[in-house]
Order: structure tokens, then sequence, then C-alpha cells
């Protein structure tokens, strides 16, 4: 930018005319009036603004799109292009998609560009209205470089600890707000129901009961701290026919009430106040063009009064991609008569204001409909404190908050994010162990434990790594007295290179290892989001297995680590080892974690939130399939070990009560070990002759509970009718979801008993 931005702003702000008072003897206009009822403010606005304003409010560009010198360099923000957008386009949000961020990336510099935005919405445009900023912060405010990063979703899920998600969306608000941030599109509230999903590590796991009350946890987290949560992808998007990412799904109405809508119901009762719509279709209907999604179910079932933002660039795919639009023109035209508010158009604004102006003018969308658009829209810029915050954002106390700040919440999170999955007494090494082997293209990556959505959409950069303690370095922080020896053990790209190579690095690394007491190996995926993590194949990549099975040839104290977004077949090694943990992606503390755990500083609490396939054949695989679906996994949903051993001794129900009161019970639980050590105790259960098939067992309760060593402690739990309700009806017919009366089996552990509802 050849001039200063600042004095080219000033010199506007003196050139604005003063504003027509609207016969009120205010000192402005009554809305800007931080006293006057919400409602009425959001009115008076509305009144005050012209079809191209309103326009304008609907549309949400990626920044990118406001900085350097063409459309698609980044840069600093520049003049011309914020004069185009939101000067003339009265363009109303602004988003970040995956790693779109200002030159420098830290907190300092979204502080700044975010009040050189504001700024110049409020002074050049007719009605000052500030802009929405809104981006993805999904583990930790995680565009900005030098924030601190938390385990993915799907680690956290494994926790069972809705208060811990609930401090980690806190933590994450906290980090945006102060650097002027005021709206996530987080939490996902879609079910991992299927590992060939890029997405899958984004989600709270495969129960409808779990997956809802963390995302209500993560909602409740985030708009404690004045940040508005985006409860997405609305819905039926993780469950494509195929795997893969956008792929049409085909879900029954009884599965979409039965699995799909539970965890956006939670997040709504938590107050979230946006919804983001699914980019996929479902039953041959793009979400994006369902007035049965985004209005029936959506509005008059679920009761939502938000907004719904389209996800990016979705409402041109309606043409584009879906064909359902004959051009993009129609689409909108589509898009906004289904119920989308907001419309994430990332790039064309000039083009989406004149097609909307069109439409309305053509009578195509009705002006009330734009009208009940904006209200959101205004409703929540309000609610955020837009029109009222006025002050610029502190850059410098911005940096001093967001940088190094939650570590110790995040070395809590990764702790419960860790699951010991097979130990044959291996763990927790002794005290005296002497020296260890330290393997693998995972044992000193940062990326890897953060997996995609990092600094970048893909993943970190390699030089600009996020503050983070790597496998190895944690290893060493922790246990400074035992010999550690480190080797990658393959070569970068390995299957870009010729084999023999590969393998004399993968032997270097064995022989290493053979003079060790034990050797810990740590593997796994490097980072991807969205579409480019699909796989067709979960195998462990063959060079990967190599190296495990060399090693654990070589050591007889062999533990894998895996460091992955799902459950991965892991069938041609697992019995060649002494222990299995799955990090998932822990993010920042994910190697001090690692290293408590193999020492038995923490002892593991986290349980699989997913069911973990022998074999690809299985997949799609969930415990909650219909009664009769087959259900083999080589580890089951609710799966996972403690260095303390939990004993259920008794279960105590009441016989019966009326339907859907719920019902306490007392679980008598001892830990029978010498560690202490958090048990989760989960309780399922399913009535035994519904009138429709219901899920195998579904989760009605569940509870953390640390017992020390020896202790015994009743536990009591109370199960939640909701989540055994079903769905009447023949095949193609439903009816709304209901409780059935009658007798249900219940299981904790081992234990079973019966009780009836009636
Ligand atoms: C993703 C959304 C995300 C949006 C903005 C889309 O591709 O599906 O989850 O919020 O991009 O980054
Ligand atoms: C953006 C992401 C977005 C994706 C959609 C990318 O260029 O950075 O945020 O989700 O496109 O395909």
């Amino acid at each position: 930018m050849g001039f200063s931005l600042r004095a080219l702003l000033f010199s506007l702000v003196t050139a604005v005319p003063a504003m027509s008072l609207g016969g009120c003897a205010r000192e402005g206009p009554l809305y800007r009036d931080p006293r006057a009822p919400l409602e009425e403010r959001v009115e008076d606005l509305l009144s005050r603004m012209t079809l191209a304003e309103k326009i304008g409010q609907i549309l949400q560009i990626n920044v990118t799109r406001l900085m350097g010198h063409t459309p698609w360099d980044r840069g600093p923000l520049n003049e011309v292009w914020l004069r185009r957008i939101i000067g003339e386009a009265g363009v109303g949000s602004i988003l970040s998609g995956g790693g779109a961020a200002p030159p420098g990336r830290r907190p300092r510099d979204w502080a700044n560009m975010i009040n050189t935005i504001q700024e110049f919405a409020r002074q050049n445009t007719r009605l000052g209205i500030p802009v929405l900023y809104g981006l993805d912060a999904v583990h930790g405010h995680n565009n900005v470089l030098g924030a601190t990063l938390f385990p993915h979703n799907l680690g956290l899920s494994t926790s069972w600890n809705p208060k811990l998600v609930e401090r980690v969306a806190a933590a994450t608000a906290q980090d945006m707000k102060a650097t002027g941030i005021p709206w996530n599109f987080a939490p996902v509230c879609d079910l991992a129901r299927d590992p060939r999903w890029g997405r899958f590590y984004e989600t709270f796991g495969e129960d409808p009961l779990l997956a809802g009350d963390l995302a209500a946890a993560f909602v409740r987290g985030l708009q404690s701290q004045g940040v508005a949560a985006t409860a997405k992808h609305f819905v039926g998007y993780s469950q494509p026919l195929t795997g893969f990412d956008r792929q049409p799904a085909e879900l029954s109405p009884r599965s979409l009430y039965l699995y799909h809508l539970p965890p956006f119901a939670a997040a709504l009762g938590a107050g979230a106040k946006t919804v983001m719509a699914n980019s996929g279709s479902v039953n041959g209907v793009p979400v994006h063009a369902s007035p049965y999604l985004l209005s029936a179910v959506l509005r008059n079932h679920l009761g939502f009064q938000g907004l719904v933002v389209s996800d990016w660039e979705d409402v041109r795919r309606l043409h584009t991609v879906y064909g359902v639009a004959a051009s993009y023109k129609e689409a909108i035209a589509l898009a906004i008569n289904a119920g989308v508010d907001m419309v994430m158009e990332p790039f064309h604004a000039e083009e989406f204001v004149r097609l909307l102006r069109e439409l309305v003018q053509e009578g195509k969308v009705s002006e009330a409909r734009i009208n009940e658009a904006v209200r959101r829209i205004l409703r929540l810029k309000f609610a955020l404190g837009l029109f009222d915050d006025l002050a610029p954002i502190d850059s410098e106390r911005a940096e001093a908050q967001v940088v190094g700040g939650h570590r110790e919440l995040a070395k809590e999170a990764a702790r419960e994010s860790i699951v010991l999955l097979k130990n044959d007494g291996l763990l927790p090494f002794p005290p005296g162990l002497k020296s260890l082997a330290v393997i693998g293209p995972a044992a000193d990556s940062v990326p890897m434990l953060m997996g995609g959505w990092t600094i970048d959409w893909q993943g970190a950069p390699s030089t600009e790594l996020p503050p983070a303690v790597t496998i190895l370095e944690g290893l060493r922080t922790l246990a400074p007295t035992v010999e550690l020896r480190y080797a990658r053990g393959l070569p970068a790209k390995a299957e870009l290179l010729p084999e023999h190579l590969v393998r004399r690095e993968i032997e270097r690394a064995a022989e290493m290892a053979r003079g060790t007491q034990a050797a810990v190996v740590a593997v796994g995926e490097e980072p991807y989001a969205e579409g480019a993590g699909d796989r067709e194949n979960l195998e462990l990549d063959r060079y990967q297995v190599e190296l495990i099975q060399a090693i654990a040839s070589a050591n007889p104290n062999t533990v894998v680590i895996l460091v992955a977004g799902r459950p991965l077949i892991i069938e041609s090694f697992l019995d060649k080892i002494r222990a299995f943990l799955m990090a998932h992606l822990p993010g920042a503390e994910g190697g001090t974690a690692l290293a408590e755990i193999l020492f038995g500083h923490y002892n593991p609490s986290a349980r699989l939130t997913y069911s973990w396939p022998r074999s690809m054949g299985q997949i799609p695989l969930f415990y909650n399939i219909l009664r009769t679906g087959r259900y083999e996994p080589r580890y089951p949903f609710g799966y996972g070990l403690s260095y303390a051993v939990f004993k259920y001794e008794k279960l105590e129900l009441p016989r019966g009560a009326s339907l859907g009161e719920p019902l306490r019970l007392r679980v008598a639980l001892r830990n029978t070990s010498e560690q202490p050590g958090w048990e989760v105790v989960q309780v399922y259960a399913s009535p035994l002759f519904p009138p429709v098939l219901a899920p195998r067992e579904s989760l009605v309760a569940y509870q953390r509970v640390y017992l020390a060593p020896g202790e015994q402690r009743w536990v009591e739990l109370e199960v939640r009718p909701h989540a055994l309700a079903l769905i009447p009806g023949d095949v193609f017919e439903i009816g709304e979801p209901r409780l059935f009366p009658g007798r249900y089996k219940l299981r904790v552990g081992s234990l079973e008993a019966f009780f009836s509802w009636e």
C-alpha cells in the first residue's frame, strides 16, 4: 500500500455527513444507544437500511479478498479492496478460511487487522455497521501463531469430561476475544460414523448422547466469554455413503432422528447462536437447498431462532457441483428461500449483491425473507456488543495474553485424551529404567501432534510451528536420567524413495533399539483437513508397519504410540508389541502427557468414543447399530485400560418407574489395585420388545470417578430417558421420537439388570 490507511480513514471520518436523528431527541439514532432494548435497536437499524445495505449484511467474504494486489494474493489489507468490498458492496461479515491470516500471523497482527477492518466499516459505510468476523478456532485459536493449541475434538471426547471441554472452549474464546474475533465456526456436532472420512477427528465420537453433552459444553464455554458458537454441519454430514467428504448421504428419517439430530439438539439447547449448513446432500437433496432440514426440522422441530450460515461456497455449488440450479442466481434463490441467512461466498461480493438484488426485484426472494435474515444477523451483532465496544483491540495486550497461555489446561486435556489400548505389563516403565529407544516419524514432530486446522488449513508448515512439546522432548524433560536414543527410523517422504534406502534406515533404527531396555515407536498420520484426509485404506502406512515390526523383533519391550485422527487398522503388528497407546491429535502438550503416561506419572483415564475396526470391510462400524447389526470391533466403544484395576461389584436400581421418569441407579465400584486412577462408569440400556428395531444398546449415563488404591465406592447415576427414544413407523412412514413402555435391559461393565417403564 503506497499510502497510510490511518490517515485516509481519518480524512474520511471528517467527511461523513451528520446522521439524521429521525425526529428523536437522543444524541444519535436509537440503534446506537446501548441502553435501548436489543429488539428495538434491531428494528430501528433495519428501518434505516436500503435493500443494497441489507444484501451486504447477508454476505460473508474471505479475508484474503481484502488483501494483496489481486483477488488471490495474500498480504497486508489493501485499501482498494476494503473500499470495494466493505465500502461499496457493503459486506457485513468477513471470515478467515483455514489458514487465511494477516502476514506475520501473530496475535498482534490479528488484532491490528481486525481493528483496521472494524474501523473501516464504521467510518466508511453509511450506517457504520460493524463487521461480524468469524473463523474456525477448532482446537484453540489455531490460525494464530503463538497460541496454545489443544487436542482436536475426537481426543477431547475420549475424556468423557464435559467440564474439561467447556474449559478448553472458554480458553479458546478468551484468545479469540483478545484478538477481536467474536464468532467461532465450532463445535462440530456431526457424529463419527466412518473413519474413511477426513473429518473424523473433528467430531466428538459416535455416540449421540456423549457427543451432544460435549458439543453443549463447548457452546457454553465459548459463549460464556462472549464468543458466538456455530453448531455444524447441520445435518447428516458425517455419514456419506462412500465415506468421502461431501459425497451423497442416504439417511433414513429414523437414523436422522435417532443418531444425527440429538447432538445438534443438545448444542442448540445450550444456546448456540448460529448453525452452519451441511455442504453435502441427504437423500438426494443438497442441504443448502432443503427447506425440510433448514426450516421444518431446524426451526420448527428444534426451535432454533438464530442465524444459519452457509458453508464455504456452498450456495454456488448448488449450481456448479450439484446442478440443482441452472445458474448461480437460481442457486441463491434456492438457498435463501430454504433458510440460509448468511452466505459464505468467499470471493465474489459484487456478483452476489447484483444477483440477489435482481432476485428481490423479480419477486423470487421476498423482502420479508431478506428482513428476516438481516434481523437475525443484526441481532447477533448487537448481542455480541459489536456496536458498543468501540475501543480498538490492544494489540500488545493480545500478544501478551495469547502467547504461552493455557499451557496447564492443554496438558490436562492431552492427558485425558490418550487411550491405553494394550498393555501386557510393560507400562508404566519402572522408575529404574536406564535406557530407552525413541523412534518413528511422530516421535519428534510438531505438525503430527497438531493435525489439520493448525496455522494452515492442511496442517502446520515446517516454517511456522505453534509452540509444542514433542514426544521426544517430553521424555527428555520427564526422564532426564534415562539414556534416550532417538532415530526417526524412516526418511521423510519414504514412499517416494527407492526401497533399499528406506530399509537401510529402518535397519539402523532397529540396531539402535536392540541395545536399549525398551523402545517407544511413535507412528501415525501426517496432518490433513476435510476431503484431503479421505482414505480408501486405513491400514497404517506400510513402511511404518515395517518399522514397528523391525523394532519389535529387535526389542521385546516395544510400545507403539499412534498419533492419528482416527483408528487405523493395526492387525499386522498388534500381537508383536507389548503396549499400544492411541494419542489422537493431542496438541501443544501431547509430548508431556505421553511421557507422563509412559512413566506412570499419569494413569491413563481416556476411553474410546468410537469403535475400532479390525478390517476395512467392517466400516462403517458403530456400537449403536440397530439390533441384529454385527459388531465385532478390535476395540469397542467405551474401551480403554488403566494402570489401576476396577471391579464392578454390584448394581442396584428400582424395578420400575413411570415412562420417561429418570431412573436413578447405584453401582458399587472397587479399585482392586495399588494405583489410584480414574474410571469412566458407563451405563447402557435397550428395550426388550420395542415395536421397531432399537440400537443394540445405547449409552444412557456415564461418570468419571476417581478411586484411591483399594477404595470401594457407590457411584450414583441417572438414566437419561431421551437417550432411549425411538422413532415409530413403518419403512417409509415416520413418527415423532418417543419412549415406549415395557421392559429394558441395563448394563454397567459386566453387570446386568432389568427395569420397566410403564
Ligand atoms: C468447512 C467448514 C468451515 C469453513 C470455513 C468449510 O470448508 O466445511 O467446517 O467452517 O470451511 O473455513
Ligand atoms: C479454505 C478452507 C475451506 C476450504 C473449502 C480453503 O481454501 O482455506 O477454510 O474450508 O477452502 O474447500
